[in-house]
Order: structure tokens, then C-alpha cells, then sequence
């Protein structure tokens, strides 16, 4: 009996979170754009405070840095009304968000706070475990290999560049070449359980219509989409991704397999960048200060198997390059840490080929280890027929194309309209990972030699 009454009284103690660090205010000494210098009261890094404005309301802040007694913060959202000396408090944690199947479906802001008109989200109760905890990073060796394709609906991806459960993969391209038709075709087909959509610093109008005309009810049914726009404060857009990674990561640990969807990491990285030159920070590459990189890493990382869990967690981040930018260092870094990259070509999107993946320019580093070496030997002979189509496919018109002198140039030119409709994919087509298995030893198996 004592010893029940003694875990209530824990989990009930637990479950107050944290009371407001001391009851003391401190003072509003400088505001410069969203950043806050104050002073005075104890200041907490990457905890809530809130600032008082001129009509006695209190605006949300976040701790962002120190310098001595002074203590940088960033607003949450835009305030009015600050005035020099306005007293700051610290804010408890509000009630925490119950996470379980009743989020699949909804769409949320980077503070999980519902921005459909679907109500208000369950609220976890008394001692539940049902909460979002700080995920300790992934110990490198409690980290589980990637072994098992996933199947992400799409068949150029499922075919030739296979997504392993565990996966993290960067989709480059430039605005409007199809980054987020595409990733509306794998969140509404994909087989995984669940899929977390975090759609960071796009414009307003571009999350309105990715939900309501690219996902629809029916692909939202399996869905959390996670929206923080561009006019979000950079804290917010920041915390929606990370939130992402959390939430993903909650459900990867009940043993389910987790597609996480993140448009764009580049906008993550610009966020980071406000931050980071908002407490000083000095620029090094392209105006990104430091703690980027390592910002990008540390997200990055934070998604893939544990073995802690049967589930998985495979993750697809969007990266901005345009046209052969090899400079930017967002794109650059994110190739590196990432385990594959599927391009897309603005040259092939103008043609109408969608989805406008570069074969040639795309890798799935874990692809040799999850598939059978058939479909292995399959997809680099379409690779390489494709290829060489591209050799001769400007002569062809012209007539300067003579057949019967190369073999598997003939063969590439004979098999290039299939090659074509196999690699093109209409936005209402599922292409599970079978069926493309069949269709590519059906066009290819018979020409293999
Ligand atoms: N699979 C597709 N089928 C047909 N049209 C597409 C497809 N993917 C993209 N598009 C066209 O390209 C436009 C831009 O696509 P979008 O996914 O919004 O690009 P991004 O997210 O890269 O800016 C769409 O509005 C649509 O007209
Ligand atoms: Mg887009």
C-alpha cells in the first residue's frame, strides 16, 4: 500500500514538470528584431520565458545565449508593446500532449498545438508515458544496421535507388522541380506505419495546398504533418523539426516502422543561421556560422534504427540545389551525412518527365546491401541503357544515327521508350516494391547478358 501510495506520489511529482525556476523577474535591457537581451533573474539555456509588454500581456521567449550577466533571448512569435525595463519570468512546461494514434491525421505547429480545425489534442494523463521525452542521442553502437528495403511507393526510387528501413536519404533539387509532389506520393504510399511530415520554413499558401490537394484525407489518414511556415519566428522553425525527429522517434520505439518526410533541411540550416548570428556568432561559409553544421549533424543523427526497437525510422530530407551549385555548404554538408541522394533535374521536369529524378546523378548507398544481386544487376543495366541512349539521343532526329554498329547502343535506343515509361510515374500511381521488381526484370531480365 505504502509503496503504491510512494510511486503515486513520484509519478504525480514527475508530472508537475518544472516549476518556474525562481519566482524573481528579471529586466528587458535591449531588443534588436526577434532578440532579447536581458538581465537579471536566472536565466536557463533553451528554456521558456516570457517578456511583458506595455498592455500587461506576456510574450513567449526562449533562451538562446549568455554573454556574462546578460542573457540573449528570441521571441516566439512577433510582440508588441516591449518597453526598456519590462519584467521577464520563466514559464513552466505546459501539460504535455498525449502521443499515440490519436495524432495520426492531424496537423500540428512546432509548439504541438493543432492547426487543423479537427480540436484540441489529447492531453497526457497523470504520470502517462505517453509523452515526448528528450531523446538521448543514438550510442553509436546501439544503433541497428539498415537491412530491409521499405517500400516508398514510387518506382524509380523502389527500383533503382531501394530506401533501406533506417535510411537517411537527401532529395536535392531546385524550387519546382517536384520535391513536394514527390514527397506527397510517398507519404500516400508508402508501407510504412506511420509517416511524420515536417514542412519547415515553406511559404503559408505551400503547406495549405500540400495538405489539402497533394496528401488529401486519404494520405493524411496515416500522417502527422508538422508545419512551422517561413513567417514562423526561426526558433519555432528550428523546434519543428527537431520535433519531427522526435515524434518519429517515439513511434520507431513502440516497434512501428516510421517514414519521416522533413521539407526542407535547407531551411532548417537558415533557421539555425538566424540564431546563430542573433547571439553572435560569426559567419564562416556562405553567412552559416559554425554551430550549423553541427546542428545539421546532430539532426541528422538523430534519425535511424536503435536497438532498442523492432521498428524503424527512415528519414527523407529535402535539400535546396540549384543547377550545379557544387558551393553551397548546406548541400555539401548534407551529402556527406547522409547515406544516398536522389536528384532532381529542372531539364527533365520541363519535359514533363515527372517524377524528374536524375538517374545518373542519384545514389542509395545502402541499396547493394538490402536487395537481391538480380534486381541489383537489373537496375545498373538500366542505368547504364539509359546512359548510353543520352549519347545518341540529340543524332537521332538529325539521322546522324546509324543502328548495327554497337549492339547495346541499338539495344538502349530500341529499349528507351519502355526505359522511359518505366521511369515515369503519374501522381495517382502506386508503384509498390514487387510489382516494380517484376516490371524491371520483365523490360530488362531478357537483355541482361
Ligand atoms: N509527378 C508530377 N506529375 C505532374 N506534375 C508534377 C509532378 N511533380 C511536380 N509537378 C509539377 O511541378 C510543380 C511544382 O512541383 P512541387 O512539388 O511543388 O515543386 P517543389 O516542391 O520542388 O517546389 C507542380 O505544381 C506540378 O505542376
Ligand atoms: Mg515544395
Amino acid at each position: 500500500m505504502n509503496n503504491t501510495l510512494s510511486q503515486a506520489v513520484l509519478s504525480a511529482t514527475k508530472y508537475l514538470a518544472t516549476p518556474p525556476l525562481v519566482q524573481s523577474y528579471g529586466r528587458l535591457v535591449r531588443v534588436n528584431g526577434m532578440t532579447l537581451t536581458a538581465v537579471g533573474g536566472q536565466f536557463l539555456m533553451a528554456k521558456k520565458y516570457q517578456v511583458e509588454g506595455i498592455d500587461g500581456a506576456w510574450n513567449d521567449a526562449q533562451v538562446i545565449g549568455f554573454d556574462d550577466s546578460k542573457a540573449f533571448l528570441m521571441l516566439l512569435n512577433k510582440a508588441d508593446g516591449l518597453y526598456a525595463g519590462a519584467r521577464v519570468r520563466a514559464v513552466a512546461e505546459s501539460q504535455m500532449v498525449k502521443v499515440d494514434s490519436s495524432l495520426l491525421g492531424r496537423v500540428i505547429d512546432a509548439q504541438m498545438q493543432p492547426i487543423d480545425d479537427l480540436g484540441a489534442l489529447v492531453k497526457a494523463p497523470l504520470g502517462s508515458d505517453c509523452i515526448l521525452k528528450k531523446q538521448a542521442s543514438l550510442n553509436p553502437l546501439q544503433r541497428k544496421g539498415v537491412s530491409e528495403p521499405l517500400d516508398v511507393g514510387v518506382r524509380t526510387i523502389n527500383g533503382l535507388f531501394t530506401v533501406g528501413k533506417g535510411q537517411r536519404l537527401g532529395l536535392f533539387a531546385g524550387s519546382g522541380v517536384g520535391k513536394s509532389k514527390l514527397l506527397a506520393m510517398m507519404t500516400r504510399f508508402t508501407s510504412a506505419d506511420v509517416v511524420i511530415v515536417a514542412l519547415v520554413g515553406e511559404r503559408g499558401w505551400e503547406v495549405k495546398e500540400f495538405i489539402e490537394q497533394s496528401l488529401g484525407p486519404e494520405g493524411l489518414k496515416k500522417a502527422i504533418v508538422i508545419a512551422s511556415p517561413a513567417d514562423d519566428s526561426p526558433l519555432l522553425r528550428a523546434k519543428a523539426a527537431e520535433l519531427s525527429h522526435q515524434l518519429a522517434a517515439f513511434y520507431r520505439d513502440q516497434n512501428l516502422n516510421v517514414l519521416l518526410l522533413m521539407d526542407s533541411l535547407t531551411r532548417y540550416a537558415q533557421a539555425q543561421r538566424e540564431i546563430g548570428l542573433a547571439v553572435g556568432e560569426l559567419p564562416v561559409a556562405k553567412g552559416y556560422p559554425p554551430s550549423v553544421f553541427s546542428k545539421l549533424t546532430q539532426l541528422v543523427e538523430s534519425s535511424g534504427n536503435s536497438e532498442r526497437s523492432h521498428g524503424s525510422m527512415t528519414a527523407i530530407y529535402t535539400v535546396l540545389a540549384e543547377g550545379d551549385d557544387q558551393q553551397d555548404p548546406i548541400a555539401d554538408n548534407a551529402r556527406a551525412i547522409l547515406d544516398g541522394h536522389i536528384v532532381l533535374d529542372r531539364s527533365l521536369a520541363e519535359k514533363g518527365h515527372y517524377p524528374a529524378i536524375n538517374i545518373g546523378a542519384s545514389i542509395s548507398r545502402v541499396m547493394p546491401n538490402i536487395v537481391s544481386a538480380e534486381q541489383l544487376a537489373f537496375c545498373y543495366k538500366l542505368k547504364k541503357l539509359y546512359s548510353r541512349y543520352l549519347q545518341v539521343h540529340e543524332l537521332i532526329p538529325l539521322g546522324a544515327y546509324q543502328a548495327g554498329k554497337d549492339t547495346e547502343l541499338d539495344l538502349a535506343v530500341q529499349l528507351y521508350p519502355e526505359i522511359e515509361s518505366f521511369l515515369c510515374q503519374a501522381l495517382s500511381e502506386k508503384a509498390d516494391f514487387e510489382v516494380t521488381q517484376q516490371k524491371l526484370s520483365q523490360l530488362i531480365g531478357k537483355h541482361r547478358a
